[in-house]
């Protein structure tokens, strides 16, 4: 089936001011979205208008310049429910990352729901957010916590799941796309056989929202966490979402201002959901920012979006081996199961020698570990470098990424 590619990256990059820059001479070829995207004008305007013009705290002013923060606040939830399908915008959390959300939900949930001998089940291509918070959970309450693996396609076992799953596990958590190799999971399969056993379901959807239509429903997840700077929108905005009755029956994360009804000396009555998880003045301009970012990507739209970055990664699967003789890629090996991420490693090069030279080309790529170090024990990699893709992303990025790399071979080939 042709792919049609509706995005022209090229006339895009002039909606990101960054662009207008030049690095040793050179336009930037940004080759780590994975870690954080760019961010377009419309979003830095939008952080700075709430700044300059209305920059009032929220759900507190009886003026109008706090009704106006509030009120384009709380458009941001809205936008960011209607962006992942959610029913209700009160079921959106306002947080500052994925990260967040999920030790969110590790505290909250997890504390009162995990007990002794209970089983967690996560994977081994899991970003360390998705693993730490429940290690830390799992060793508070002498729980079991067990990990789905993966195989050399990058893919993860489906038979290692259902045995995991007759365990009867409480919690099921696992990456819809992972930052490590790219593979797109299965998820509302996953979601369907997860409930089956009769677990809850947490998805994080850090690497998913950027990059293709999310519709929280049709995956069927109980809960789905995101952060904004990865999806255009500022540092410090992200979303936990989870089904209203879930959320209703979970105990407060953090306390003070604003999660509160009623405070007394000795006891406190607890705010509405979602208010009841965000304790605080929250990070307005962020949040207002990723209303702005999610206003970009729909006018782009999700379904173009993933096409395009379908695109890139067949041509960098297709380019790179054929260029760059010693590249070992790791992860799926067709477009159809992967997102915009290259990790990959030379044969003779460290990742972070590969990354140095490549930012002498105006080449930014990440490399170490990528915050997946059980992922590189798995691959036998102590390191990789990752090139990984967006919006502004064009097939030219690509080509001096190969010549960038073919020099780099050149460089330190054994004799
Ligand atoms: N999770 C981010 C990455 O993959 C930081 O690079």
């Amino acid at each position: 089936m042709a792919i049609v590619r509706a995005l022209d990256p090229v006339a895009l990059q002039a909606d990101f001011p960054i662009f207008e820059r030049e690095f040793r001479g050179r336009r930037l070829a940004y080759l780590d979205s994975a870690a954080t995207s760019l961010k377009p004008r419309v979003v830095t305007e939008a952080v700075a208008g709430y700044l300059n013009n209305y920059s009032a705290n929220v759900h507190r002013g009886i003026y109008q310049i706090g009704e106006e923060a509030t009120a384009a606040y709380e458009a941001a939830r809205t936008k960011i429910a209607k962006f992942i399908g959610a029913k209700d915008a009160r079921e959106i959390v306002m947080v500052r990352n994925a990260t967040e959300a999920i030790n969110l939900v590790a505290y909250s949930w997890g504390r009162k729901n995990i007990n002794k001998a209970d089983t967690i089940v996560t994977t081994e291509m899991e970003h360390h957010s998705n693993i730490v918070p429940w290690q830390l959970l799992a060793q508070e309450k002498d729980a079991d916590l067990e990990f789905v693996s993966f195989d050399e396609d990058g893919t993860l076992n489906q038979d290692s799941y259902d045995v995991l799953l007759r365990t009867k596990p409480k919690l099921v958590t696992f990456v819809a796309v992972s930052n490590g190799m790219g593979t797109i999971n299965p998820v509302a399969d996953m979601v369907r056989r997860a409930h089956e056993a009769g677990a809850l379901v947490l998805v994080d959807g850090a690497q998913a929202v950027p990059h293709q239509p999310v519709n929280v429903q049709e995956l069927d997840c109980d809960f789905f966490v995101f952060s904004g700077h990865k999806s255009l929108g500022p540092p410090g905005s992200g979303a936990l979402w989870a089904r209203r009755e879930i959320l209703e029956a979970m105990p407060p994360f953090m306390g003070g201002g604003e999660m509160i009804r009623e405070v007394h000396l000795r006891h406190t009555t607890f705010n509405d959901v979602p208010y009841k998880f965000e304790a605080g003045t929250p990070d307005i301009s962020a949040a207002i920012g990723l209303g702005a970012a999610l206003d970009y990507l729909s006018d782009l739209g999700m379904d173009h979006v993933r096409a395009h970055e379908r695109e890139l990664v067949e041509y960098a699967l297709k380019v790179l081996p054929e260029r760059v003789k010693t590249i070992r890629i790791h992860g799926p090996k067709s477009g159809s199961n992967r997102a915009g991420v290259i990790t990959f490693n030379l044969a003779d090069a460290h990742p972070h020698d590969v990354a140095t030279l490549l930012d002498r080309e105006a080449i930014a790529v990440r490399a170490g570990h990528h915050c997946t170090m059980p992922l590189h024990q798995r691959l036998g990699e102590e390191a990789s470098a990752r090139a990984s893709f967006y919006v502004y992303t064009s097939h030219d990025d690509i080509d001096r990424l190969a010549e960038a790399l073919i020099k780099v071979e050149r460089l330190f080939a054994r004799n």
